[in-house]
């Protein structure tokens, strides 16, 4: 082999392995601290797009159904139930070693109309609503008991102003809905955590109600593990020092917490809560990045990016696992909510699932964190 080839090949080594160091992950850094999780698609799951699924399976410790095991998908009739997007969903999870979250098991959206009606249509009574919830949880957690980790039991039980969602749970049973899902939830696998889900965590009213619905269903004698905070963001909302002080209040309650559907919209936002009816009218001031992303936004985003994850960080004694909701800028729910037809950036790996510059540096900040 001739002095040049040598060099060449060299080189090519020194810089695969280079390469290799710098390609560390974020669920390798952050072991021990939190897992780190993903939300996750059948067609990924299938390996239809087998680099999504690749990178699902490499770069993630946590993975949840974006979709799947909402009440409606998996359960969409009465006496129906899908299981085989579910089935594969935790088959996966299981193949990759990943923890595996169930979500969800009560929710006012993305459930069937028939679970509140009877046959003449008319709201069931409260024995008959509690007697669905009770064969809905004991079927689905039962059907996965000892392979969930977790399961987010109720999501989005609360307004931002920390008052009862009037959903068809409330009206028919009050807030004692919330109560008899997590008992229920329980019976069916007792060695799996139990979380209670919302948005706008951060929002002080909201906290309040929710640390308060915390230490209600402990007195009642429920497990509950952690709050999760989905925490959709923005890039004013919500502020560092209002994600701190969610954090500080549900630590003093006791209380572990997951940042469970983490995203940092960088589009201007006409509302900033995520309700998934919310949807307003498409503009094109409202979609302003379809070309590209002015590189003083970006900058921004980067920055609240390593902000927030630097508060999880912070509070790692406490915070359980984080997760980002979907893989990429391509599949992302944001590009469809509020508006539909936009073109959103708010997760880690971009529309050719490349990982974005800001992964390595939450791997930098991950591996050298010390309190
Ligand atoms: C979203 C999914 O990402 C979308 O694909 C679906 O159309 C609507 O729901 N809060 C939640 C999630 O708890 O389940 C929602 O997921 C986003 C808001």
């Amino acid at each position: 082999m001739k002095i040049e080839h040598i060099i060449a090949v060299t080189a090519l080594v020194l810089l695969t392995s280079l390469q290799t160091k710098a390609q560390k992950t974020l669920a390798e850094a952050t072991k021990g601290k939190f897992l780190f999780g993903v939300a996750v698609n059948p067609q990924q799951v299938n390996g239809v797009n087998p680099v999504e699924t690749e990178l699902i399976a490499k770069e993630f410790s946590a993975i949840v159904p974006e979709n799947c095991m909402k009440p409606q998908p998996i359960h969409p009739e009465e006496n129906r139930y899908n299981w085989d997007d579910a089935d594969k969903f935790v088959a996966f999870g299981e193949k990759n070693k990943q923890a595996v979250t169930g979500h969800c098991l009560m929710w006012h959206s993305q459930i069937g109309r028939w679970f509140f009606v009877d046959a003449e249509g008319k709201d069931v009574s409260p024995e008959v609503l509690k007697e669905r919830m009770h064969q809905h949880i004991s079927t689905v957690v039962g059907r996965y008991k000892g392979r969930i980790k977790g399961w987010d039991v109720v999501n989005e039980a609360f307004e931002d102003n920390g008052t009862y969602r009037n959903s068809k749970f409330y009206q028919i049973l009050g807030k004692d809905f919330i109560k008899y899902a997590f008992q229920f939830a329980h019976e069916a696998d007792p060695d799996a955590e139990l979380y209670y889900n919302d948005y706008n965590v951060e929002t002080p009213a909201k906290c309040d109600a929710i640390v308060e619905l915390v230490k209600e269903l402990k007195a009642a004698g429920c497990r509950i593990d952690a709050v999760g905070s989905q925490a959709h963001m923005h890039m004013n909302s919500p502020t560092l020092e209002a994600a701190e002080a969610s954090f500080k209040k549900l630590k003093d309650a006791g209380v572990h917490i997951l940042i469970t559907e983490w995203d940092i919209s960088i589009l201007p936002s006409p509302y900033d809560g995520a309700n998934i009816a919310a949807n307003f009218k498409y503009s094109k001031e409202m979609d302003p990045y379809r070309e590209a992303i002015p590189d003083s936004i970006q900058q921004k985003w980067n920055k609240r990016m390593l902000d927030m994850f630097g508060l999880f960080l912070k509070y790692d004694d406490v915070v359980d696992r984080v997760t980002v909701w979907g893989l990429s800028d391509n599949t992302t729910w944001l590009n469809n909510f509020p508006i539909r037809g936009r073109k959103d950036y708010p997760v880690l790996f971009d529309r050719n699932n490349q990982r974005k510059p800001v992964v390595d540096e939450m791997i930098k900040m991950a591996k050298k964190y010390k309190k």
